[in-house]
């Protein structure tokens, strides 16, 4: 079987932390879709680690991991990481696994993305600019190159093509970049990529699933950043919703068991586009301050905000979910009251369905209060600790998504997550 973990929100839910804490029920972790915009943030004894390619079960001795055709790889990011995560002590010529079918960023793809921010003005996107976008588009576009051809003899033949074409795209926005040394970086990561595992993807994980093992595929950005389902344009470039794992690794659906969607106690989104539930007083700055709210991957301040249950449902219908993890519920703590979305006015008018544009439209959202609780969830260490009030908070979240909430992180650290042993299924 295939188990699905993703993001419910618009990315860094703390699925990091998460993956690491399931990988031990698991023989392969994989991911199916993003690049290096993602930022998985983990600790390993007692260290942060953040990362962005490799799949968040490397750490773990006997667990395959395998970066998917879905996913857009950028050997320099790669092979960065590689090099950290050897200095604790990980083999990843053992366990890492890379599909010939993954699309490859190249340095001019970066060069793109800044230069489409820029054209956007004020409407700029907030990518992350790591080439994402348009490494996507060439895919798409039936350009791209792939890990596979790294190991062709025509490789810089298909390499100076596709740059050619990109130098002419960069000179219509008007753009010029030096992207020598960016190249010789790349060209040095390249040939640390050939060296690693490369394999047909697909009948790597088809192959494994006959054999019996179980995989866990893990989701970068979230739900609400899907090219197709997000907030439109204000999105990233893939498919983040439990769909995408078909594609984005070669399985069939009739292989995806659990869907275990990831949400904050509260929200946060990095970049432009819209966010109904957004706090711009001192309430989302706290939140900001108290749950460390930077990003992982470009170290931009969060945006923070209440839960919001329109956008979790949504959410939770187009991924199918099965169980929910929720994570920084500790960050709460602090707070004599909280909100909870559950509804949004368009338009002066009461709906509990995502509308299909939110930009330029108004929308308010309708809030139910909660108390806030008087001991702290940070230092519980069982279901049956938790404050009444954090139970209701939770019993109501439950009802309205008719999703169970089974595992409730109150902490950083790998073991700070608290679930009834029944729950556990996966
Ligand atoms: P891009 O995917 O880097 O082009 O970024 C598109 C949008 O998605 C921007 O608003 C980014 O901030 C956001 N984004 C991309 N990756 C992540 C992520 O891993 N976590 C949170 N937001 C992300
Ligand atoms: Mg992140």
């Amino acid at each position: 079987m295939v188990d699905v973990l993703l993001g419910l929100q618009w990315g860094d839910e703390g699925k990091g932390k998460v993956v690491d804490f399931f990988a031990p029920r698991y023989d392969v972790i994989a991911r199916f879709q993003g690049g290096p915009n993602a930022g998985h943030t983990l600790y390993v004894n007692g260290d942060k680690v953040v990362l962005h390619q490799i799949p968040s079960g490397i750490f773990h001795d006997g667990i395959i991991n395998l970066i998917g055709n879905g996913v857009v790889l950028d050997p320099v990011t790669l092979k960065k990481e590689c090099e950290k995560v050897a200095g604790f002590g990980v083999d990843v010529k053992k366990n890492l696994f890379i599909s010939e079918r993954t699309n490859v960023i190249v340095p001019t793809h970066r060069a793109l993305d800044k230069a489409s921010e820029l054209s956007k003005g004020d409407d700029k996107i907030g990518s992350t600019l790591k080439g994402i976008g348009p490494a996507y588009m060439d895919k798409t576009g039936r350009n791209a190159i792939r890990v596979g051809d790294l190991l062709r003899k025509d490789f810089k033949e298909q390499y100076q093509k596709l740059r050619t074409k990109h130098i002419q795209m960069l000179g219509v926005y008007n753009f010029e970049e030096d992207i020598a040394a960016w190249e010789q970086e790349f060209f040095e990561a390249v040939d640390f990529l050939k060296t690693l595992n490369i394999v047909n993807g697909e009948y790597f994980i088809n192959d494994l699933l006959k054999e019996g093992k179980k995989v866990l595929a893990e989701g970068a950005q979230g739900s609400m950043l899907d090219v197709d389902f997000g907030t439109f344009p204000f999105v990233t470039s893939s498919n983040t919703i439990s769909a995408g794992v078909c594609t984005g690794l070669g399985i069939a659906p009739q292989h995806i068991g659990e869907v275990i969607g990831v949400t904050k106690a509260y929200c946060t989104r990095v970049g432009g586009g819209p966010f109904p539930t957004e706090l711009f007083d001192a309430t989302g700055e706290e939140l900001r301050k108290i749950g460390h709210e930077f990003g992982a991957t470009t170290g931009r301040p969060r945006r923070c905000g209440w839960i919001d249950l329109v956008a979790l449902n949504y959410a939770c219908i187009l991924n199918g979910v099965t169980q929910i993890v929720m994570t920084k519920s500790d960050v709460l703590d602090s707070f004599t009251s909280l909100k909870v979305c559950t509804g949004y006015l368009v338009d002066g008018k009461e709906t509990a369905k995502m509308p299909y544009q939110l930009n330029g439209v108004e929308v308010q959202p309708v809030y139910q209060e909660f108390k806030g609780w008087d001991r702290a969830v940070a230092a519980c260490n069982a279901i049956e600790e938790l404050p009444i009030a954090f139970q209701e908070y939770l019993k109501f979240i439950t009802d309205y998504l008719k999703v169970e909430v089974r595992y409730i992180s109150n902490g950083p650290g790998r073991d700070q997550i608290i679930y009834q042993a029944e729950q556990v299924t996966v």
